[in-house]
């Protein structure tokens, strides 16, 4: 399994993944949920490329990397990185978002996407913790964290917030 960054070779693969994503699962948003490959190659792959060195955008957005986690010639789930926290992503989202696909959710994928994810991480981000957070009914993402060494810091009305240490 590996993770290999968002690029233009891998594009079929990755609008099939991205148009199939729902626009938000769990507080995982996708703005381009049910787009069309020609919007994607157009639109969308330049726009996330670009977040990785993000130009023209407003004082609040933080550079975020993207990855997707192959299986063979399968891939299988999407993972992003944003690098620095702003007292937003703080108290809000934090570093790290992902997902894997529907149809093969369950198999071990998330937890071993998140390890990977968390190397590369350790090396982009600023902070001396890895930041998360997630809804309180999300299990499964619950335990994609837990498996990584995640520990409970705070909560609110619905979501825990979690940390790794880097
Ligand atoms: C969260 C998500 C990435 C987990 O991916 P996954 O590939 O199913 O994760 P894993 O297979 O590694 O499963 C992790 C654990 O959750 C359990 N699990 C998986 N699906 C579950 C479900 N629907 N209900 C309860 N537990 C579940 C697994 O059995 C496993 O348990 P274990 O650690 O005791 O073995 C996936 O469900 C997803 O994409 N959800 C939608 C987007 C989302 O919620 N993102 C996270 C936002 S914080």
């Amino acid at each position: 399994m590996e993770l290999r960054k968002i690029n233009l070779q891998d594009a079929a693969a990755q609008w099939e993944y991205t148009t199939a994503l729902p626009s938000d699962e769990n507080g995982l948003t996708n703005p381009y949920h049910g787009i069309s490959y020609d919007e994607y190659m157009k639109k969308a792959l330049p726009e996330l490329i670009s977040y990785e060195h993000p130009v023209n955008m407003p004082d609040w957005f933080v550079p975020e990397s993207r990855y997707y986690l192959w299986d063979g010639n399968l891939l299988v789930g999407e993972f992003r990185i944003r690098h620095y926290l702003t007292e937003a992503l703080r108290n809000g989202a934090g570093h790290i978002g992902y997902s894997v696909r529907k149809d093969l959710r369950g198999k071990g994928y998330g937890t071993e996407g998140l390890r990977l994810t968390i190397q590369i991480a350790r090396e982009i981000i600023h902070e001396d913790e890895i930041y998360l957070r997630v809804n309180k009914d999300n299990i499964a993402s619950q335990k994609v964290m837990l498996n990584n060494g995640a520990h409970l810091v705070s909560e609110d009305e619905s979501h825990y917030f979690m940390r790794i240490p880097k």
